[in-house]
């Protein structure tokens, strides 16, 4: 949760201690140690000193606990978590004051780490990571959105992976810290507080009209899907006002252009869930999970086996070790879809390959690695493969288009023995059009094949030296 004080948009800074390690609260709970710092609570682990089980308290930053409304808030957090019942919802069991008058409430201990932290350190999940989470806070959220609760500020920080043995991933909500009930009054604050996180806030959220509803959370939910798959999030800014502004008027870049291996099927789910006009959203969140789902199966991706990793380029390849104890990742000696994997992460190294040597003017790199790519495309005949391949075609003719020059451009032959260079009979057919001396033009108008095939195959021959490129005399 954050305020409109851009201070504390971004805060990260300790405040001094609400709780001391060691002290005993209402005579029951044992502070052990200090758990980590929201935007508003302090969290800290604690053993119940009867029961000798171990709790999660929360308190209010030192900041906040003398600010009326931040009092009231966490005071609601309490009583509206405390009445929510789902599997994916942090549980709370009871709520108390300190000897101080600080109020403060007990929930279950959480193990494992934040999705922020996770995104933090991965960069970005694996798909069916991706899918399993969303799937997971979309039930969490549908059983809030029954109980009338709009949770308002779901963003990674927010989401727990709580470390269970043997299951993939296991998702929690926290903070309910400005969840709205239906029968709240309208949400203004005393100090007009801007209530939400910028990246993650819903346009009529931003807007404040009284309208915002549980349509809020699905498009929270996602920017989280979005951010989880591209590791970035899609209305990004240099502060608040900026990324407000993007939310409110602008078209987030489409998933498959952030991330070119996503399947394209995920682009229409994820612009109707991230529509301005909450009507023209999902009717539930529900809906909008299935949808993502169906999506899923559509391009052969499983939420749960794990079939294909997401959106496969990482620029460098995160294996979390297997003895880590908060690795959420099967050993891949079990998946069934090893192999697919392993052919798709290999596609993924080679367009990342091609697409920084491309920036780095490295272009015959650049081909090498878009023309591997191909082979691995044709040698693999494999669905997911060539959907992903079709993501990354506008970059790939782009590199061979850059390496072969303008029409005018002249080639020549350097080694034009076709059995020498073990070529294909259609790249053969190319060196023969230009043996003697032919400009791009000439070749493009006379191999009898699609440009883009007769474009990758020159620029192939001019990278292995068969061939050699002069600037043309300006008629093609
Ligand atoms: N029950 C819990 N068990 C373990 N860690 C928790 C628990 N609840 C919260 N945390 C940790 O504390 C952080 C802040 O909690 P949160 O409820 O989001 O506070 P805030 O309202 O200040 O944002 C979370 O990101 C999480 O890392
Ligand atoms: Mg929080």
């Amino acid at each position: 949760m954050v305020l409109a004080d851009p201070s504390v948009l971004t805060s990260t800074v300790p405040s001094a201690p609400v709780l001391t390690v060691g002290a005993v609260l209402s005579d029951t709970y044992r502070v052990v140690r200090s758990l980590a710092e929201g935007g508003m609570g302090a969290v800290y682990e604690a053993e119940h000193l009867r029961l000798g089980r171990r709790v999660a308290i929360k308190v209010l930053r030192d900041e906040f606990r003398r600010h009326p409304d931040a009092l009231a808030r966490f005071r609601r957090e309490a009583e509206t978590v405390g009445q929510l019942n789902n599997p994916h919802i942090v549980q709370v069991f009871d709520v108390h004051e300190t000897a101080a008058g600080d109020p403060y409430f007990v929930m279950e201990f959480l193990e494992g780490e934040s999705l922020a932290s996770r995104l933090h350190r991965d960069g970005r999940l694996a798909m069916a990571d991706a899918l399993l989470i969303t799937s997971q806070l979309a039930s969490g959220l549908a059983s809030a959105h029954q109980q009338g609760v709009v949770h308002r500020d779901l963003k990674p920080e927010n989401v727990f992976l709580v470390t269970v043995p043997d299951r993939p991933v296991f998702a929690k909500i926290l903070d309910f810290g400005i969840a709205s009930a239906r029968h709240d009054r309208p949400r203004v604050t005393r100090d007009n507080e801007l209530l939400g996180t910028p990246e993650y806030m819903a346009p009529e959220q931003v807007h404040g009209t009284h309208a915002a509803d549980h349509r809020v959370d699905q498009f929270s939910l996602a920017v989280v899907f979005y951010e989880m798959v591209t590791g970035s999030v899609p209305f990004k800014g240099e502060d608040a006002m900026a990324i407000l502004y993007r939310v409110v008027h602008e078209e987030p870049v489409p998933l498959t252009k952030a991330s070119p291996w996503v399947p394209a099927v995920f682009d229409a789910v994820l612009a109707r869930a991230l529509a301005k006009d909450p009507t023209q959203r999902f009717p539930s969140v529900s809906q909008f999970s299935w949808a993502l789902e169906n999506a899923a199966r559509h391009v052969g991706v499983s939420r749960t086996k794990r079939a294909l990793p997401s959106d496969v380029p990482h620029a460098t390849e995160h294996v979390t070790p297997p003895s880590s104890p908060t690795s959420l990742r099967p050993t891949p000696a079990r998946d069934p879809h090893q192999e697919q994997v392993r052919i798709l992460e290999r596609a993924g190294r080679l367009y990342d390959n091609a697409v920084a040597s491309l920036k780095g003017d490295q272009l015959d790199d650049a081909v090498y690695a878009a023309e591997k790519l191909f082979d691995l495309a044709v040698h693999h005949r494999d669905a997911g493969l060539y959907e992903l391949m079709g993501r990354a075609m506008p970059t790939l003719d782009l590199i061979f288009e850059q390496r072969l020059g303008p029409p005018t451009t002249r080639l020549s032959c350097v080694d034009c023995d076709p059995r020498r260079l073990n070529l294909t009979p259609n790249a053969a057919r190319l060196l023969a059009i230009v043996d003697g001396g032919a400009s791009v033009a000439d070749v493009l108008a006379g191999s009898g094949m699609p440009r883009r095939d007769t474009v990758r195959m020159l620029a192939g021959l001019l990278r292995r030296g068969a061939l050699r490129a002069s600037p043309g005399t300006g008629r093609a």
